[in-house]
């Protein structure tokens, strides 16, 4: 039977390319997008998909429990896919409070919108899955050396870790205690098209296109484990395919790299593309600004598990996808000129003026 799915946040970076993939290739009846429409949400995302017979967008907040339960009743929903969230870490140190609320009261309030919902029957005449996409930063920091399995500890560290993390805990407790279908995922950083252009990749494409200083953290060091945001979405299907309720999935692009070397090859691959600024090589933009508070040093994940037990593995390299991801914002000018309003203008001068 076809899937009546209610995706949240899918206005956002990850949300929009789920919704795009999940409607072409996806068993969908139905898919309802609820979403804010915070900074981060914008609608000219999904611009190709919103005349599918099959998709409906309504804005409102996952914290309205009324509205959250009106939907399940009134489209039927047997399946939940969970992106809904402040997901910016430097935005979550000057201003923590909302993290806590959408983070973790709007997946409260969803989780028990389902319980609800399937406790009336639905749940014995269809197959209900609630799959709640969380983050590897949960786990905190690694040293030099290990990666993050389903098994290690939780650790977060900044706020916004921190709200994800009391979500996944949430998640975890409505499986053990109401016997609600959960399933979680914890993801490595994504890059791609439609990433709102506060997070590094995006960031530092913007700005190096157009001459502007290029802000990199403390020594640049730090590492991320980088996947394409295609993967990720096509990993998210599998899980809703054949996951096993009550499971978490570690999903990872086992694509490690210091930053200094995402930036430096970002600066080298637009100056191919588009020639040298003012005759000079892009990397002299960069700056080595103040570090992030609480930084974590190095996450990688070991997707060991959704490898084995569900045939998942990343298609994309870095070096194909970086260049995708170039390309792509290069020509969408219009998207970004759409999301980069005046709020954004604002952001940037208070989180990156004299630091
Ligand atoms: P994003 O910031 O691009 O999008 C978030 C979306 O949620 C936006 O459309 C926003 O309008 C919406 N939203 C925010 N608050 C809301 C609320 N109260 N009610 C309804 N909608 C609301 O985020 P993203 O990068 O696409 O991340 C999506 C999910 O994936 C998040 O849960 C994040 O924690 C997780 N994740 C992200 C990454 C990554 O690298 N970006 C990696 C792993 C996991
Ligand atoms: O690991 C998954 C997480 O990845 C997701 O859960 C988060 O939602 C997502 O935002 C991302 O978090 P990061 O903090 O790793 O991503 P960000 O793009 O903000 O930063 C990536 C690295 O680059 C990090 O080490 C900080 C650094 N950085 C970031 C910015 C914005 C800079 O050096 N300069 C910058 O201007």
């Amino acid at each position: 039977m076809s899937m009546r799915m209610l995706v949240t946040g899918g206005a956002g970076f990850i949300g929009s390319n789920f919704i795009r993939l999940a409607l072409a290739e996806g068993d969908i009846g139905r898919l309802v997008n609820l979403d804010k429409l915070t900074y981060a949400g914008n609608l000219k995302s999904l611009a190709d998909i919103e005349e599918d017979d099959r998709y409906c967008f309504i804005q409102g907040d996952i914290a309205d429990g009324d509205l959250v339960e009106k939907l399940f009743a009134e489209h039927g929903i047997d399946t939940v896919v969970h992106f809904a969230a402040e997901s910016h870490v430097d935005r979550s140190i000057v201003g923590p409070g909302e993290f806590v609320r959408t983070n973790v009261v709007g997946t409260f309030t969803l989780l028990d919108a389902a319980r609800k919902a399937w406790a009336d029957g639905t749940a014995s005449t269809r197959r209900c899955r609630f799959l709640h996409v969380s983050t590897d930063e949960v786990y905190g920091s690694l040293g030099e050396t290990g990666y993050f399995t389903e098994q290690t500890p939780y650790d977060p560290r900044s706020p916004y870790s921190a709200s994800k993390a009391g979500s996944d805990h949430l998640a975890s407790a409505w499986f053990h205690t109401y016997g609600l279908p959960v399933l979680i995922t914890n993801c490595s950083n994504n890059y791609g098209p439609f990433q709102f252009p506060e997070k590094l990749i995006p960031l530092i494409i913007n700005n190096a296109r157009s001459g502007k200083d290029l802000p990199v953290y403390g020594d640049g060091k730090n590492v991320r484990d980088w996947l394409y945001v295609d993967d990720h979405c096509r990993a998210i299907l599998r899980v809703l395919a054949a996951g096993e309720p009550g499971q978490t999935y570690n999903i990872g692009g086992n694509s490690e790299k210091q930053n200094i070397e995402v930036v430096t090859t970002i600066c080298d691959l637009l100056d191919k593309k588009l020639g040298l600024l003012d005759g000079r090589p892009r990397r002299e933009l960069i700056r080595f600004v103040k570090d992030r508070a609480g930084h974590d040093r190095r996450y990688a994940i070991d997707a060991g598990k959704i490898r084995r037990e569900l045939g998942w593995q990343p298609r994309v390299r870095f070096e194909e996808g970086i260049e995708m991801t170039i390309d792509w914002y290069l020509n969408h000018q219009d998207w970004l000129d759409a999301v980069l309003d005046g709020s954004y203008q604002d952001y940037y001068r208070q989180m990156y003026h004299g630091r």
